[in-house]
């Protein structure tokens, strides 16, 4: 069957850039969509070639980039596996952290590249949601999240400049920045839905397009109830489990 699927004349575009750079995202796509299971086998080199009509060297370099993003083990004298399904991070429902405490409490290192980052003109959802005024601006962070270099999430936060003058003092951790200025978040409404990821967010998450995401929208506010934050993430659909803690309705409630 996957000798089927790796079959050029169903994915190979000579125009499309290095063939190594699409066979690399052929074989990732029948991971992400469980064609090739985790810990199955993958085909050896050589028939890899033979099947894509694609020399030896270019498969070998599809390999190892797979193998050193951890997507594939090899293994000495055995051939290359996919590799074992990956713990996802879990994520209790009820606190309010960021995404640079979510990643520390895991032992992992958040880091971000950011996509944008400055004052605009805000749009009519940033207006109503953070309660502007018709002159005011607003504070957007748009950044590609990542922990331990492998892409987790995109996110996008707009802030009303009353919170966030200056969106560049922004480093590292927003929820730092907050919080040094004595306006972090106490609390917040998380709404989580899920996707199917666009051609353009999967480029960035380094999945292939249609892969499984979750949406998730965070409007936090601050003690005196001013809402503090606006974010849209997106988020890899295997990097997080939500889990939440159920109590019973008690005596009498509704
Ligand atoms: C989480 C939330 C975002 C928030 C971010 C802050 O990921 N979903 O709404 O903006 O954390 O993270 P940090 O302080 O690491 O920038």
């Amino acid at each position: 069957m996957i000798a089927e699927y790796l079959r050029p004349e169903r994915w190979l575009n000579p125009a499309a850039g290095p063939l190594y750079v699409q066979l690399r995202k052929r074989i990732e796509a029948a991971i992400a969509t469980g064609l090739l299971p985790p810990e199955s086998a993958l085909p050896p080199e050589r028939e890899i070639a033979t099947v894509t009509e694609l020399s030896r060297v270019t498969v070998r370099k599809a390999m190892s980039e797979l193998a050193e993003q951890g997507i594939v083990v090899q293994r000495q004298g055995h051939g290359s596996f996919v590799a074992p399904r990956k713990a996802r991070v879990e994520q209790p429902l009820s606190q309010l952290t960021s995404f640079t405490e979510d990643m520390a409490l895991r032992g992992m290192k958040a880091a971000s590249q950011w996509l944008e980052r400055g004052l605009f003109l805000p749009n009519a959802d940033e207006v109503a949601i953070l309660g502007l005024g018709p002159r005011d601006q607003v504070a957007r962070l748009a950044r590609l999240r990542t922990a331990d270099d492998r892409p987790m999430a995109i996110e996008r936060a707009s802030l009303s400049p009353e919170i966030l003058p200056n969106p560049l003092a922004v480093t590292g951790s927003l929820y730092d920045v907050l919080g040094q200025a004595g306006l972090r978040p106490v609390r917040a409404v998380q709404k989580i839905s899920a996707i199917n990821l666009g051609a353009d967010d999967a480029d960035l998450l380094d999945l292939p397009a249609q892969a499984a995401g979750l949406r998730i929208e965070r409007i936090s506010s601050l003690a005196d109830g001013r809402v503090a934050e606006f974010t849209r993430s997106i988020y890899r659909g295997d990097a997080y489990q939500f889990v939440a803690e159920l109590h019973p309705i008690p005596e009498g409630g509704t």
